[in-house]
Parts: structure tokens; C-alpha cells; sequence
């Protein structure tokens, strides 16, 4: 009830302060991508620290800000920086600003994150398309009394990431020349890295790429029947038989860099989704 009624407050904020009436696209950016916003020209900029609610980032590389801005017709939510379970977070708070746009009527969410390849043809710098993903966090955002109005008691997961976006993102991708690898993305809670014996056992599993994030939101937003764009910024290779020591700092770096790519498919595809 509680949790509940934190989210309709949110939403009773937003309500009152957003300057439009009505959000096309949500996009949440990961760890160390928050470059995008500099091609855009918010018309509103809110620190978490002033939204009701909404879990503070306590980590480098995430800023933590709300903007709202116009992209030729689409009015876009971005959403800097997240929360992750190894902060201590539970998996609704992981997953809350995701419930509030779902509430608000938000129907698209593209979620980015910084990802380690697993796929041993996949290159550091390579985006990839999220296609699916395992949960290997042992945790669910849907786990306690199930809200009705949010959604249904055993969401089906059979089609997490809209196959209309994906054919939107590949297909822009394709027209700018601009690599696109497709695969699985497999959660982890962190904040340790993956052992090589872990590694391997991911690969097995069917694992592309592996992070600390994405999955919690992406149930949230599937379980209120928004449709889900995920892509990846491979910012490592782990290959069990040869694992390189891999820091956060790297991590970080490898994302600033792989921002301008990012940023180029993103201010390409985002206006055409909304009319999709
Ligand atoms: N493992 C887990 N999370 C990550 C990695 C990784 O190799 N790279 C970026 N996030």
C-alpha cells in the first residue's frame, strides 16, 4: 500500500510539473552515457533530489537528473543515470522510475546500459540489440501483492523486447553503417565482477553480454505493457580462458566512448518510434 501510494504521488508531481501532456518515449541512460543529452535542448531538468520518491544514485558515472525534451514530434522523458540492487536498492526502488512513466501512460522505454561481451565475436565499442535476457539476480520487482491496475499477477515473458523496435533499431542502425550486434543479456546483481568458471557457465546459458541492470525495469515496463527497446555499449570482452582484469574506471571509459555512437542511432531512431 505503501509502495503503492509512493507511486501515485510521483506521478501526482509529474502531473503538475511537466510542461507537456503527454511523454511518447522514456529512455533510460546507463553507466556512463549520459553524453546524449547534449545534442538535445531540454525544456526541463530535474535532479532526482527534487522528485518525490525517486532513489538516489550513489555511484560515479551515474548523474541523476530527469529531463524532458522535444525531438522533431516526440516529447521524450530521459531519464540520467539509474539505481542498481548492489546499492542496496530493492527491486521495486530499482525499478520505480519505470512504474511511474508506465503509470503516466509512457508507452515506449528504450533502457541502455554498459555491458561486458561475452559473445567472443562481439568488439569492445559494438552496441548490441537486447533480443532477451536472463535473471540471474534471484530477485523480481513483482515479488509482494500484485497491483491490478498496474498489470497482471504472472506477466508472460515470451516477447520481452518489442520485435517492432528491434526491426526499428536494426534498421537504422543499418542505414547510418553503424554495427549492431543482437543477443541475450544476462543480469547479475554485482557489485562483483564475474568469475572466468562464471563466465563460462553464462556463456552456456545462452549469454551475449552481462551487466548489473536493465532487467529489473525491463519486467516492470513488460508487466504494464509498455514496449521495451534495449541496447547494450559492450565495454569489455570477458572470455573465460583468457580473462583480463576489468576495473570500473575502464568500464566508464569504454562507454564515453562508445556515447557518440550511441547518440547518433538514438536522435535517428527515437523520432520514428512514436509514430510506429
Ligand atoms: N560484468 C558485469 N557488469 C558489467 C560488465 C561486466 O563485465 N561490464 C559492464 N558492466
Amino acid at each position: 500500500m505503501q509502495k503503492e501510494n509512493n507511486v501515485y504521488q510521483t506521478c501526482k508531481f509529474f502531473k503538475e510539473n511537466l510542461p507537456v501532456e503527454h511523454v511518447g518515449v522514456a529512455l533510460v541512460l546507463g553507466s556512463g552515457l549520459g553524453d546524449f543529452i547534449q545534442s538535445l535542448n531540454p525544456m526541463l531538468e530535474l535532479p532526482y533530489s527534487q522528485i518525490p520518491h525517486f532513489p538516489q544514485s550513489t555511484i560515479k558515472g551515474h548523474q541523476g537528473v530527469f529531463y524532458l525534451c522535444q525531438l522533431e514530434q516526440v516529447n521524450l522523458a530521459i531519464l540520467s543515470g539509474r539505481v542498481h540492487l548492489y546499492e542496496g536498492y530493492s527491486p521495486f526502488e530499482v525499478a520505480f522510475a519505470t512504474r511511474v512513466l508506465g503509470v503516466l501512460g509512457v508507452k515506449n522505454i528504450i533502457l541502455t546500459n554498459a555491458a561486458g561481451a561475452l559473445n567472443p565475436q562481439f568488439d569492445v565499442g559494438s552496441l548490441m540489440l537486447i533480443t532477451d535476457h536472463i535473471n540471474m539476480t534471484g530477485n523480481n520487482p513483482l515479488t509482494g501483492p500484485n497491483v491490478d491496475e498496474w498489470g497482471p499477477r504472472f506477466p508472460d515473458m515470451s516477447q520481452v523486447y518489442s520485435p517492432e523496435l528491434q526491426q526499428l533499431a536494426l534498421d537504422t542502425a543499418k542505414k547510418l553503417q553503424i554495427r549492431l550486434e543482437k543477443g541475450v543479456y544476462l543480469c547479475i546483481p554485482g557489485p562483483s565482477l564475474e568469475t572466468p568458471a562464471e563466465t563460462r557457465a553464462f556463456r552456456f546459458l545462452g549469454a551475449d553480454a552481462i551487466g548489473m541492470s536493465t532487467v529489473m525495469e525491463a519486467i516492470v515496463a513488460k508487466h504494464m505493457g509498455m514496449r521495451i527497446l534495449g541496447l547494450s555499449c559492450l565495454t569489455n570482452k570477458n572470455l573465460p580462458d583468457c580473462m583480463a582484469e576489468t576495473s570500473h574506471e575502464e568500464i566508464l571509459s569504454q562507454a564515453k566512448k562508445a556515447n557518440s555512437i550511441l547518440s547518433t542511432l538514438l536522435l535517428d531512431l527515437i523520432p520514428r518510434i512514436n509514430s510506429n
